[in-house]
């Protein structure tokens, strides 16, 4: 059986690293399937709505429940991570405490141009996924100095960081594999 490993990636630029480093996994992982789901159309959480959601939260909420484990892609942002990125999980902690993804594997990796690769996103995010009772996988993925890792062909030169992204999904995919 396929999996599904629905992607969730920080930037909306269309220069992002945060995707190119998305593309490559998704492009490297062709026994899985990788479902890009994006958020920026999502209007802000707000409980009052609950009564008749937004179609957008009821769509995004339906696709994030068909997916087996979630990828989470972010650059940091002020120390933390993207606003869309919060309120895409804010739609998703919804109804609690046993919102829909509970118990999902997930796989946080973070990125920024800085030294320190998002640290502080990353630990931001994974306290809030596991806040929301998802399976967090006990990785800490930080790719420091995002702007130099790609070619003009946003082919990734670091083979080190390649070793550790591949290694990272395994683990994922192994996660799942153990839930089923
Ligand atoms: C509003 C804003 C805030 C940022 N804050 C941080 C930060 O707190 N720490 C950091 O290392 N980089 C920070 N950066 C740099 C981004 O991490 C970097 O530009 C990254 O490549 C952007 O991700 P993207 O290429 O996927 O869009 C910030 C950039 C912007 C535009």
């Amino acid at each position: 059986m396929m999996i599904n490993i629905g992607v969730l990636v920080g930037s909306l630029s269309e220069r992002s690293y945060s995707q190119k480093i998305a593309n490559y996994l998704m492009n490297e992982y062709q026994s899985v399937r990788f479902v890009q789901v994006n958020f920026e159309i999502l209007p802000l959480y707000n409980p009052d709505f609950e009564k008749e959601p937004p179609l957008e939260w009821q769509v995004f909420r339906s696709v994030i429940d068909q997916m087996d484990a979630l990828l989470f892609v972010t650059q940091e942002y002020n120390l933390s991570i993207p606003g869309g990125l919060k309120n895409a999980i804010d739609v998703l902690s919804v109804p609690s405490p046993e919102p829909h993804i509970a118990y999902k594997p997930a796989l946080v990796i973070t990125d920024s141009s800085g030294e320190r690769g998002g640290a502080n996103a990353n630990i931001h995010i994974q306290q809030l996924l596991r806040y929301i009772g998802m399976t967090v996988l006990n990785e800490f993925i930080t790719i420091s100095n995002v702007h130099q890792r790609f070619d003009p062909q946003n082919r990734l030169l670091n083979e080190q960081v390649a070793a550790q992204l591949n290694g990272s999904i395994r683990k994922l995919v192994e996660s799942i594999d153990k839930q089923h």
